[in-house]
């Protein structure tokens, strides 16, 4: 097991520190890696205004899912043009306010919603979400949203005739997305469309990736980068599209892609029980007031935080949080050293979706926020080129 020995010991728990260098970097690789793409952070994976700010203030986009989110975007001073809606289920005043920001575009994918749109955002720019294969993403999205190719090109027919303007096409291959083959097959698919919608006369520009880089891979190299997945994302679009990538506005939403490995969750150890053969060891963060995801089946990647780590006996255990809830349960036969009373333990890629998802339940916190290396929110210069590697040497 590891030792720890330059993180943070001086922290009350639950926190949850955000170190803006591993944003940094993860920001410049997708741009170096995906030349001519845009990022637009998908703001959902944690909306913290400094997040927000960061990306704002070195020239990305935004992709937003909600009033709040747009409110947000905003306040972070996010020109409209710089702002796009990807959830395809947008309430009217959502939609009336960010047609008056002059938000760039918003997706659709069926006819109520593009009557929707072109009730409360007439003349909106709109793309259409396709439906594509989620499998081998952790936490798939699929069937909640998108539709195929033949509805895709009547929702296109649709919202041309009231007044809407057809740009594009968007896709999610899912969330913690281990199958780089996902978006090939995606891009493909949006490809055959594409060519279709041209032939109808409709000016397709736009493509989005959508979300679904993963985050991890600094332990655990099976774990596709951000330049393993660019690697087939590329030659897929010039394979499949049928544009110069110059006259493309190519979309990037990462949300967990750019936040999830810069964060750090410490949770204490809080009480310990034996049921049955069972070690149950419970945590001051839990399923209702940070580690929500691990509940939809994300498994966690947990450290002990202590200088005998290495020596002291493993232990499958029970990982449980504080509430009342039997749901609250994080981990099942989990394989840790043996853990005390006031152990800390570290949650690993932590920046998405933790902060986001959680709910002071039975009035136990949502983690304390500490930025690290905040300097890096103003400032325009790239991260050193080993701030990954920085992030390695800490935690592996
Ligand atoms: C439309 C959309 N874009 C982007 C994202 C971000 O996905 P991820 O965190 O997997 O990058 C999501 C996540 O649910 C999403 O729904």
């Amino acid at each position: 097991m590891n030792v720890l020995s330059d993180i943070r010991t001086d922290l009350p728990t639950p926190s949850l520190t955000l170190d803006f260098a591993v944003i940094n970097d993860h920001y410049y690789r997708f741009l170096e890696a995906y030349p001519g793409a845009d990022v637009f952070y998908a703001v959902k994976a944690n909306a913290n205004p400094d997040v927000i700010q960061y990306v704002v203030n070195h020239g990305g986009g935004l992709e937003i899912a909600s009033l709040a989110e747009l409110e947000l975007s905003l306040r972070a001073g996010a020109h409209g043009d710089r702002i796009i809606c990807s959830n395809p289920i947008k309430n009217p005043l959502f939609l009336r306010r960010m047609a008056e920001a002059g938000v760039y575009a918003v997706v659709v994918d069926s006819t109520y919603e593009v009557e929707k749109v072109a009730q409360h955002a007439p003349g909106m720019r709109v793309y259409v979400r396709l439906s594509v294969d989620n499998t081998g993403s952790v936490l798939p999205l699929a069937g909640k949203f998108g539709v195929d190719g033949v509805s895709a090109l009547q929702l296109f027919e649709m919202a041309r005739d009231l007044g809407l303007t057809p740009i594009g096409l968007s896709f999610h291959v899912g969330s913690q997305c281990l199958n780089p083959a996902n978006w090939e097959n995606a891009i493909a698919a949006c490809g055959q469309v594409w060519r279709e919608a041209e032939a109808r006369g409709f000016d397709m520009h736009f493509l989005d990736l959508g979300g679904g880089f993963p985050a991890g891979h600094y332990h655990d190299s099976s774990i596709p980068t951000i330049e393993a997945i660019a690697e087939v994302v590329m030659p897929a679009i010039r394979a499949h599209i049928p544009a110069e990538l110059d006259d493309l506005m190519v979309v990037l939403e990462p949300g967990r892609g750019l936040v999830g490995e810069s964060g750090l969750l410490y949770t204490s150890v809080v009480g310990k029980a034996l049921r049955g053969t069972q070690e149950w060891v419970y945590l001051d963060t839990g399923v209702f007031n940070g580690l929500m995801e691990t509940y939809e089946g994300f498994p966690p990647v947990v450290r002990l935080l202590a200088e005998d780590a290495e020596r002291r006996p493993l232990r499958s255990v029970t990982l449980a949080g504080p509430t009342c809830d039997s749901c609250d349960v994080v981990a099942r036969d989990i394989e840790l050293p043996e853990l005390h009373i006031d152990d800390v333990l570290l949650f690993l890629d932590s920046g998405a979706y933790v902060s986001e998802y959680g709910v002071a339940f039975n009035g136990f916190p949502i983690p304390e926020v500490v930025n690290l290396n905040a300097g890096f929110i103003a400032s325009l210069t790239p991260a050193p080129a080993n701030a990954q590697a920085e992030a390695v040497r800490l935690i592996a």
